[in-house]
């Protein structure tokens, strides 16, 4: 009974069993929240921790184990009764109503949830102004939520999650798209929400973040239960054990590119007005060139003009010397420039379609025969060889895209952008959301891209990831290149202060 100090858990989930057609998604996982404690929920991406928000929300039914809560037996928990019960989820869409105001996204659902026949919007505005004063937050009620920032939307969804008297709050990925001070502020939050007894689920990739914020530990590993305890007793290499069962390298592995007098791409004075200005850089054949900066430096839409996203409005890009004007999407393309973008929610996969058709989706043409019949060989031979290269946690390349992890539907986007072999990859937080383990492996395959004589630009703030592969590092601040780090300069330390600068 070392435990016996503790209090009873607010939510207890035991021997949790849940299978999708033969996957065991879960094998007899267990789980205990505390009030105002948060509980870091670690694993490899596809490891079951969306499945066990889904249990613990009511969403999904495990096929065997038990929930409860307070103490007390649920026999079937539904999304109405989780809910009821104070559980509340904050999902990476956050599930705002965009053109409502702040309060009025702020109190729906509680309004729903006690079925009132009249909304007054008066008292709303009075209700959600007192958990707003309550958490110390700037939240102006009356903007429409379409107008928000991540991290102001998100905001509001923590609110809303209090005004239904939430004491579980489960949060999947909350950092992923913060800057480094809206999640210092988003951990002030966190720690009133502990004062005020709330017990937090805190899932993230991003493990010091993780053991900075929570108390207890659960890591899960292939669907099974593998360690939960102190987070206090854990560090980052620990964790990374535990989750990949193995060591994890993070060192320096770079291969120098053998630097033609030629650049395969040349941009030169690119200027987009309030996003970036006079941006000039080349990039080799074979070169990893990191281009980082903070959310809102204007890292992004540098990508996002390279590949007609926004096009700039002056400035010339030219490949292998040919200079090409990049006015759409199609026009990038067509000059052999392929991108990843940041944001995962509108990556545009076909979730319905097979992991075959969507990695494919992009490259159709590349497969056909001189009187354009698709190539049905060497089209199966390409998806399964980037299934295979990107290990991609399906059963087959046949599954549908709706059955994957968050992480692993991530890797089928790279896989569709990999098959059409661009000149010029580009990729926007190429890792994000990946875990750990798998890391290390798709940035090796960014080095065997560049290898193979193609150009990879690495936007990113992942200093450890830049530090990883790139061979040079453009540094963006407000728009502009302030400095470029090369060789024994591209250190953490570096980039991290040269970004905040
Ligand atoms: N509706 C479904 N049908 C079939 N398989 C599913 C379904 N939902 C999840 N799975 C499978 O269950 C396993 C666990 O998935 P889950 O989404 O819980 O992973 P995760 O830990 O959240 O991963 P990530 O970090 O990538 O988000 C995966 O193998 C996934 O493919
Ligand atoms: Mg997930």
């Amino acid at each position: 009974m070392a435990k016996a100090y503790r209090a009873l858990p607010v939510l207890e989930v035991k021997n949790i069993v849940k299978t999708y057609g033969g996957v065991k998604a879960l094998d007899e996982v267990s789980m205990a929240l505390t009030a105002g404690n948060v509980h870091c929920l670690a694993g490899e991406n596809g490891c079951g921790k969306s499945t066990l928000i889904k249990i613990i929300s009511g969403v999904e039914q495990p096929d065997s184990g038990s929930i409860y809560i307070d103490g007390k037996l649920q026999e079937k928990l539904s999304p109405f009764s989780s809910i009821m019960a104070g559980i509340q989820v904050i999902y990476q869409d956050f599930s705002l109503f965009p053109n409502l105001s702040v309060a009025e996204n702020i109190t729906i659902t509680s309004q729903v949830a006690i079925r009132a026949k009249l909304f007054s919007a008066s008292k709303a505005k009075i209700a959600a102004a007192t958990i707003i004063k309550e958490l110390g937050l700037t939240l102006d009620l009356s903007a429409k939520v379409e107008a928000l920032s991540v991290a102001d939307k998100q905001l509001t969804a923590i609110c809303r999650a209090l005004i239904n008297d939430a004491r579980v709050i489960v949060m999947d990925e909350p950092t992923t798209a913060l800057t480094h001070t809206e999640v210092d502020y988003l951990f002030d939050v966190v720690r009133k929400l502990r004062e005020r007894g709330v017990a937090l689920v805190f899932v993230s990739h991003k493990l010091e973040e993780s053991l900075q914020v929570s108390q207890d530990v659960t890591i899960l590993r292939n669907g099974k239960h593998i360690i939960s305890g102190i987070a206090s007793e854990f560090d980052r290499k620990s964790l990374t054990q535990y989750i990949t069962g193995r060591d994890v390298s993070e060192a320096r592995e770079i291969t120098s590119p053998v630097m033609t007098a030629k650049p395969l791409m040349e941009v030169s004075h690119l200027c987009s007005s309030g996003a970036f200005n006079d941006v000039s850089f080349t990039l080799h054949s074979g070169e990893i060139l990191g281009i980082t900066g903070l959310l809102g430096s204007g890292r992004t839409e540098i990508a996002e003009a390279l590949f007609g996203v926004r096009p700039a409005e002056s400035g010339t890009i030219e490949i292998d010397g040919q200079a090409i004007r990049v006015r759409t999407i199609r026009d990038a393309i067509k000059a052999g420039i392929g991108y990843l973008p940041e944001d995962r929610l509108t990556q545009g996969l076909f979730l319905d379609k097979s992991v075959g058709d969507n990695i494919i989706a992009g490259s159709l043409d590349k497969h056909r025969s001189a009187f354009g019949l698709l190539d049905g060989e060497g089209i199966s031979k390409t998806t399964q060889s980037m299934f295979d290269r990107l290990k991609i946690k399906a059963k087959s390349v046949s599954a549908p895209v709706r059955s994957l992890s968050g992480g692993n539907a991530q890797r089928v986007v790279l896989g569709k952008l990999l098959a059409n072999q661009p000149k010029v990859l580009i990729l926007n937080g190429p890792t994000v959301g990946v875990d750990i383990g798998s890391k290390e492996q798709i940035l090796e395959i960014l080095r065997n891209e560049a290898n193979l004589g193609r150009g990879v630009i690495v936007i990113s703030d992942d200093s450890l990831e830049l530090v990883s592969v790139c061979n040079r590092v453009l540094v963006v601040r407000q728009g502009e290149i302030v400095d470029t780090l090369t060789g024994s300069q591209i250190t953490a330390t570096n980039i991290q202060e040269m970004t905040t600068a």
